[in-house]
C-alpha cells in the first residue's frame, strides 16, 4: 500500500500536470476545438452502424487490434476516430489505424488500462470475433494539416492515429517522429513504424533508454512545422510545453473548467455547487452516484437532462440545435446563468 503522503504527491503532480496541459491547451492555436469535418449540430446525427468484429488479435504486449467489417463504409482521413458502443452501453473512441482506402473494414487498436474506467478491459476481455459492434463516426478533430515538414511524438499506443498519418506524407516529405514506450514489446507496431522512415524514426524503450529527451527532437524547430502528439497525459503536457502549437489527440474526459456556478436538482430538492474546475456530471454524482454517463467527453448523449431554467453554455458534439434548446451533456457543458435548474 503506497503511503498517504505519496498519494497526495502524486495526485498533486498528476494535478498540476493536468493543470498545466489545460493553460497549454488554451494557448493552443486548436482551442477551442476544431471543427468537425461535419458539423453535428443543426443536423440529424449519422446513422449508428452495426459492423461485424472479424479479428480480434494481439499485437504488442497489453495491445489488442480489432477489424469491423461492413459494406461500403464511410470515408475517414489520417487522425480520424471512431465511437465503439460497447455491450456494456459504454462508449469509447479509438483512433483508426488501418487503411483509409479500405471501405470493407476499420481497424482500431486499444492497450489494456488496469485502472481504467473498464473500457479497454471490455474489449480485451469480452469482445470476440463474431460479435455484431454499434459504432459512430468516423470524426476527425486531428487532421494532417499542409505543412513544409512534420514532427510527430507518439507514446505507445498513441501510435495509433500518427500511423495513417506517416502512411500518407508523400514522398520527399521532411518529418521526423520520436516514438517512446515502457518497452519495445509493448509498442504496437513498432516495426512497421521502423520500416516506414529508415534515419526518421527514433525509438525509445524506458526500460533500456531512459526518458526520451525531447529537447533535442523540439529544438530548432522551424516555425511552419507542424508538430503532433498523442500519448500520456505527462507526454503531452511535455510537449505542450515546449511547442505552445502542438496538435494533439486524446481520449480522456474532457477539459471542463470554467466559472463556478449553481445547479438546482429540482426533483431531488437538492442545490450543489459545480466548482471552476469540476463538471456538472461530477457534481451531481457526488449526490446521486447513479447517475448515468460514459464518455465523459460529449460524444455519447449518455448523460443528457432536461434544462428547466438557466442558460447553458454548450460544449459538446453530440445535441442537436433544437435538442440544445431544452437539454444538455453535464459531462462537459456549462452554464453562462448563476444558476441552472434540472429536472432530475
Ligand atoms: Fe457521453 Fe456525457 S457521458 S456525452
Amino acid at each position: 500500500m503506497p503511503k498517504p503522503l505519496t498519494v497526495v504527491a502524486v495526485a498533486g503532480a498528476a494535478l498540476l500536470v493536468r493543470r498545466a496541459l489545460r493553460r497549454r491547451v488554451r494557448a493552443s492555436p486548436l482551442w477551442p476545438m476544431p471543427a468537425l469535418d461535419e458539423p453535428v449540430s443543426g443536423r440529424p446525427r449519422r446513422r449508428a452502424l452495426r459492423l461485424l468484429l472479424t479479428s480480434h488479435r494481439t499485437v504488442a504486449e497489453g495491445v489488442v487490434q480489432l477489424r469491423l467489417a461492413g459494406d461500403g463504409l464511410p470515408r475517414w482521413e489520417p487522425g480520424a476516430h471512431l465511437d465503439l458502443v460497447l455491450p456494456s452501453g459504454l462508449v469509447r473512441q479509438y483512433s483508426l489505424c488501418g487503411d483509409p482506402a479500405d471501405s470493407s473494414s476499420y481497424t482500431v487498436a486499444t492497450r489494456l488500462v488496469e485502472d481504467g474506467r473498464g473500457g479497454s478491459r471490455e474489449v480485451h476481455e469480452q469482445l470476440r470475433e463474431g460479435m455484431e459492434i454499434e459504432v459512430r463516426g468516423p470524426r476527425n478533430r486531428f487532421p494532417l494539416v499542409d505543412a513544409p515538414s512534420y514532427v510527430f511524438v507518439a507514446g505507445g499506443i498513441g501510435i495509433t492515429p500518427l500511423l495513417p498519418m506517416l502512411r500518407s506524407l508523400p514522398d520527399g516529405a521532411e518529418w521526423r517522429l520520436l516514438y517512446a514506450g515502457r518497452t519495445r514489446a509493448s509498442m504496437p507496431y513498432l516495426e512497421e513504424v521502423r520500416a516506414l522512415g529508415a534515419g526518421r524514426v527514433t525509438v525509445v524503450a524506458e526500460d533500456e533508454d531512459g526518458r526520451p529527451v525531447l529537447d533535442a527532437l523540439l529544438a530548432d524547430l522551424p516555425e511552419e512545422a507542424a508538430v503532433y502528439c498523442c500519448g500520456p497525459e505527462g507526454l503531452l503536457a511535455a510537449v505542450a510545453e515546449r511547442v505552445p502549437g502542438v496538435r494533439f489527440e486524446r481520449f480522456t474526459a474532457g477539459v471542463v473548467e470554467g466559472d463556478a456556478f449553481e445547479v438546482e436538482l429540482r426533483r431531488s430538492g437538492r442545490v450543489l455547487t459545480v466548482a471552476a474546475d469540476s463538471s456538472v456530471l461530477a457534481a451531481v454524482r457526488a449526490e446521486l452516484p447513479d447517475t448515468a454517463y460514459s464518455c465523459e467527453q460529449g460524444f455519447c448523449g449518455t448523460c443528457r437532462q432536461r434544462v428547466l431554467e438557466g442558460e447553458v453554455e454548450h460544449r459538446d458534439e453530440w445535441l442537436t440545435d433544437a435538442e440544445r434548446g431544452d437539454s444538455m451533456l453535464i459531462c462537459v457543458s456549462r452554464s453562462r446563468s448563476d444558476r441552472l435548474v434540472l429536472d432530475m
